[in-house]
């Protein structure tokens, strides 16, 4: 296995992050289009400052298997409009009561309630537009319905939304460490398997055992991902998180921290991270962006 610097991970990163960017700001409605107000919230929550890390996921998964990027775009972007509708309708005052994302006011904020509610709505409608007829890939119709339903599963009541069901309904109650996680794998764990998912549907002549691999790594960087969340909800910085730092204790939300501890929960971040690792272990070179990524998952400072 060789090794990927730094430097050539943070280019691939931005590589990544540009490419997808462009695509969501091609599939985005204008706002000089009507309704311009609806349009405007939803390229206002969607072209903000990002991680993009479901993409980059699908771009990894897919170009591990030697999908070309090009087909790679319309799944990497589909997954950042139903992130992205999540982020909108997580921050609303029913839910998390958020002020602050991506470093900038929450959509209800900038906007109204009514419209970030739309705007969520019209940004899940479009996610599902795009993989069904975008002519950016040339995936067959069985390929293509293979897509929907993943990301409809994963971000359905059995995937995000039922997760973040679970969520307010263990808002200031006490869960055990199984709820918790159950609650997490829903939230958030799901959506990030669904990216890497989308970005293998393409491959030619798949070996099963990799894709086996990859499903088991995108499941274990998915909760790694929420317990680092939660981690920096505690250890880090409102300023570099662009979200309010301390949120989930005033609102009284089970954590992996507040229920194992900071220590124990860096332990579970760095075992989940290793787990992921050994998942791909036998898969070649081109696999090495997924061996990053399962690094910065659990290293990043935002
Ligand atoms: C935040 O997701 C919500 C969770 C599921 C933890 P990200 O940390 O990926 O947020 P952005 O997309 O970079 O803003
Ligand atoms: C968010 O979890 C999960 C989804 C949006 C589905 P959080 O509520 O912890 O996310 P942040 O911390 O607000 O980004
Ligand atoms: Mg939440
Ligand atoms: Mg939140
Ligand atoms: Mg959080």
């Amino acid at each position: 296995m060789t090794e990927m610097s730094d430097s050539r991970f943070e280019s691939y990163l931005a590589g990544c992050r540009t490419r997808v960017e462009a695509a969501l700001n091609n599939f985005l409605p204008l706002e000089s289009v009507q309704p311009e107000q609806l349009h405007a919230a939803m390229r206002y929550a969607v072209l903000g400052n990002g991680k993009r890390v479901r993409p980059v996921l699908v771009y990894a998964a897919g170009e591990a298997l030697s999908v070309a990027s090009e087909a790679l775009d319309a799944p990497a972007s589909a997954v950042e409009l139903i992130h992205t509708y999540s982020l909108v309708h997580d921050d609303l005052p029913a839910m998390d009561n958020d002020d602050l994302r991506r470093g900038r006011k929450t959509c209800h904020r900038e906007f109204d309630e009514a419209t970030a509610i739309l705007a969520g709505d019209a940004l899940q409608s479009l996610a599902f537009r795009i993989l069904t007829r975008n002519k950016s890939m040339e995936a067959d119709a069985e390929t293509r319905l293979s897509m929907i339903e993943s990301l409809a599963i994963a971000s359905g009541s059995r995937g995000m939304a039922g997760g973040q069901a679970l969520d307010l309904a263990a808002t200031g109650r006490e869960i055990n460490l199984t709820e918790l996680e159950n609650m997490h794998i829903h939230k958030t764990g799901a959506l990030i398997r669904a990216s890497v998912t989308l970005g293998t549907l393409q491959a030619v002549n798949a070996d099963p055992d990799h894709i086996r691999g990859l499903d088991h790594y995108s499941k274990c960087i998915g909760l790694a991902f929420q317990v680092v969340d939660d981690i920096l909800d505690i250890e880090g910085d409102t300023q570099t998180l662009g979200k309010t730092k301390g949120k989930d204790q005033i609102n009284n939300k089970p954590t992996y921290p507040s229920l194992m501890g900071l220590e124990a929960s860096h332990r579970m971040a760095k075992r989940l991270h290793q787990e992921a690792l050994d998942s791909i272990a036998t898969l070649d070179s081109k696999a090495d962006p997924l061996r990053w990524l399962a690094g910065y998952v659990v290293q990043r400072s935002r």
